[in-house]
């Protein structure tokens, strides 16, 4: 299956890729961001770079027609670009819900209009990386991060609302993950705020390679429910890597 990773230069994305370069059931993978995609480090044993294809974008809001071409023919989109709660200080907010709103819903029209010759007989799949404290309903603002986290479930709600409408041309599900943790991976910032994150306002943690391998399994295999809350991360993704190892 093609597989298009959208934001594969990030903290969640890099480790995808590192995965999906070795997974069977992924034959070739689009690797989109902004800038090219790492070779990924401590590939395991029967990675296969050669599946690997870095496409730079520069316009996620009008797609040049080279990258609408490397994207076409994909069964499957996982979308990982955003602008995370931790950074989301650092940049005016009409940016941050650009890239987090306005980026999301462009990528998905936009791939799900591509031609799919080979697998138009299948629904494109395309999963979006949202977080666990995202919230659908306006009326339950969250009182840290309020607008963010609004925001974030606006994008979900809209993601499942275009499978819904698509007359099964699309099949979406959204992934909640809470605090994402990869020990050895993480810097000191990050440590200090995961501490925090799940001291205080009680979030849930999921480990790196899980959070991968569930996404990595619900574009192969199928969607298990519309949404993937913490829980459902770690267990599909143990499961997963399990599976994995047992090949491998
Ligand atoms: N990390 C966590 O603990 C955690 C927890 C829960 C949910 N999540 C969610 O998981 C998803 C992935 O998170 P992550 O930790 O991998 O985030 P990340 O490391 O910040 O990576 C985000 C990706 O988005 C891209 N991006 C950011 N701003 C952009 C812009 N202006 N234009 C184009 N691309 C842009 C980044 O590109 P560059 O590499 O070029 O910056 C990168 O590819 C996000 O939706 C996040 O909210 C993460």
């Amino acid at each position: 299956m093609k597989l298009i990773v959208a934001g594969a230069t990030g903290f969640v994305g890099k480790e995808l890729i590192r995965q999906a370069v070795s997974h069977p059931g992924v034959t070739s993978i689009v690797s989109l961001a902004r800038r090219a995609t790492p070779v990924p480090q401590d590939m395991a044993p029967g990675a296969d770079l050669s599946k690997l294809k870095s496409v730079v974008c520069d316009n996620f809001e009008d797609y040049p027609e080279s990258v609408k071409k490397e994207l076409s023919g994909a069964d499957a989109c996982i979308w990982l670009i955003a602008v995370t709660p931790s950074k989301s200080w650092t940049i005016p907010w009409e940016q941050a819900r650009k890239v987090c709103y306005d980026y999301t819903v462009k990528g998905l029209e936009t791939i799900a209009q591509l031609p799919r010759d080979s697998c138009a007989a299948r629904p494109l799949r395309f999963i979006y990386t949202s977080g666990a404290k995202a919230e659908r309903d306006p009326s339950k603002k969250p009182w840290l991060l309020g607008d963010y986290s609004l925001m974030r479930g606006e994008a979900e709600s809209i993601v499942l609302n275009y499978a819904k409408e698509s007359k099964g041309a699309v099949e979406a599900a959204v992934a909640k993950p809470g605090l994402i943790d990869a020990p050895g991976k993480m810097s000191m910032a990050m440590n200090a705020l995961a501490t925090i994150g799940r001291s205080i306002i009680g979030i849930p943690k999921v480990d790196l390679s899980e959070v991968a391998a569930t996404l990595i399994d619900q574009a192969i295999n199928g969607i298990e429910k519309d949404t993937l809350l913490n829980d459902d991360l770690v267990r599909i993704g143990q499961k997963a890597l399990a599976e994995q190892q047992k090949i491998q």
